[in-house]
């Protein structure tokens, strides 16, 4: 799910910091042993993940779209003193591989992993979330965004991964079900006068969207 040219991401990787070891780690196993390995966000995204996070602070974060726990440990790193993130994923067959790498990466007391469909659990999660990072089923999206928005304080922060979709968003003949999803999505986001957003080219593009 990257489009950017191989040799510039490679660059762009060599002159970020490292990517860190138990990341690395459940980037291998990852690539190793699932279907569908280029879901995981990897040291790039991983970075502005963990960067973004260290800037807001937050005292909940919510994750929809688990995949192997590598975008829930970047996010959790940033997380304000006895902060807690909550992520979400349909598939219960994460747990072994999430469960061992949030225990590697000490962050087991702060992430908290629920299995099912996101739109069930999502009203049942408590309080407000200064971030959320939306990185499940494309065609939910606009669910999702409308399921939380009143969750979100004034200031806080929504992220939204694979809004280009390897580009076809910008392309008038492509038109599947997830393809067709996010250019509504996009599309809902552009003309949302509540919030002030940036669709950052990094990866498979990532909106950065600030509630006003
Ligand atoms: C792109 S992956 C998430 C990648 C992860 N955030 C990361 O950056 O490493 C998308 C995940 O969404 C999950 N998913 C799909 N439909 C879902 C749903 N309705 N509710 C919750 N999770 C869902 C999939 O099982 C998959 O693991």
């Amino acid at each position: 799910m990257d489009f950017f040219p191989a040799h510039l991401t490679q660059y762009i990787e060599q002159h970020s910091t490292h990517e860190d070891p138990v990341l690395a780690a459940l980037n291998r196993e990852t690539h190793l042993k699932h279907l569908l390995p280029q879901m995981v966000s990897g040291h790039q995204q991983g970075l502005l993940l963990e960067l973004l996070s260290s800037l807001l602070r937050p005292k909940q974060i919510l994750e929809i779209g688990t995949f192997t726990g590598y975008s829930a440990i970047c996010l959790a790193k940033g997380l304000a003193e006895g902060g807690v993130l909550h992520t979400i994923d349909i598939n219960r067959e994460l747990e072994d591989i999430t469960a061992k790498y949030y225990a590697l990466s000490g962050m087991e007391n702060k992430i908290k992993q629920y299995f099912g469909a996101a739109a069930d659990i999502i009203p049942s999660l408590p309080g407000i979330f200064d971030l959320v990072f939306i990185d499940a089923d494309k065609i939910n999206y606009a669910l999702y965004y409308d399921l939380i928005f009143d969750r979100v304080p004034q200031g806080g922060f929504i992220l939204v991964d694979n809004v280009l979709w390897s580009g076809k968003v910008a392309d008038a003949a492509a038109g599947d079900k997830d393809t067709e999803a996010l250019k509504a999505f996009n599309l809902k986001i552009a003309a949302d006068e509540r919030v002030t957003q940036l669709i950052l080219s990094v990866r498979d593009g990532i909106t950065l969207i600030r509630k006003n």
